[in-house]
């Protein structure tokens, strides 16, 4: 069945999200930061996808904002950089304005050239999401913005990739659902779209029950994998 319909995680997959700590460095105001933005970001991460995953099994739901504060303030311990309120508001402030990766404008806008359906489907909240989409300019090459907030579940729960048959009335062989995340990736393989696993630090799979489709090392060859 062809690809009508090309749905895009966000954070990682369209927005880089390291972006806020590596900025930050460059700063003069943060010299603390320069030795230790790398393990900063990657412990903020983690935290905030780990906290997902607990509240949607604990049935404690609180929406991403919340979930990146608690996992960068986690993060900012860890590095022993709590109490600096300065940082802390300058992190989640770029946040907000994540860079885009390189190729995302041209990949979407070929996206639409050829027809498709083109969205977002992330954990983000619905405000978070405006903001970034809005800083990276890309509002008009995206159908949509789908939120988590709108069922009150993160991902990989099944209830969130309904969205997208919700949206756009198709079949679930016909969505080719890109993110970066291997667990997301496995996830939506498992509910039966079409996915491509975007891996640009070369990790190695997920060892979960479902596997990626298609491994690409970043998102230039989207249009024409979803072409056919
Ligand atoms: C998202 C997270 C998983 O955008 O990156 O949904």
């Amino acid at each position: 069945m062809p690809i009508t319909t090309c749905i895009f995680d966000a954070y990682g997959t369209l927005f880089d999200v390291a972006a806020a700590a590596r900025q930050a460095a460059q700063e003069p105001q943060f010299p603390q930061l320069a030795d230790r933005w790398a393990d900063l970001a990657n412990s903020w991460r983690l935290k905030q996808l780990q906290y997902t995953w607990l509240r949607a099994v604990a049935d404690a739901h609180d929406d991403f904002w919340e979930v990146t504060q608690n996992g960068l303030d986690w993060a900012l311990e860890a590095s022993g950089l709590d109490g600096d309120a300065v940082l802390r508001q300058r992190l989640l402030d770029l946040y907000w304005e994540l860079q885009a990766y390189a190729e995302v404008p041209a990949m979407l806008a070929a996206l639409k050239q050829a027809g498709l359906s083109t969205a977002i489907l992330s954990n983000g909240s619905p405000a978070m999401l405006n903001g970034a989409v809005q800083s990276a300019g890309i509002g008009d090459v995206l159908d949509d913005v789908l939120s988590v907030e709108s069922v009150g579940i993160f991902k990989p729960d099944a209830r969130v990739y309904d969205l997208v048959g919700a949206r756009f009335n198709c079949a679930r062989e016909e969505v080719l659902f890109v993110s970066s995340n291997g667990w997301d990736a496995a996830g939506a393989s498992g509910y039966g779209f079409v996915t491509a696993w975007v891996n640009r630090a070369g990790e190695p799979v997920d060892r979960l029950p479902w596997k990626p489709a298609h491994i690409l090392p970043d998102l230039t060859t989207i249009p024409d994998l979803a072409k056919g």
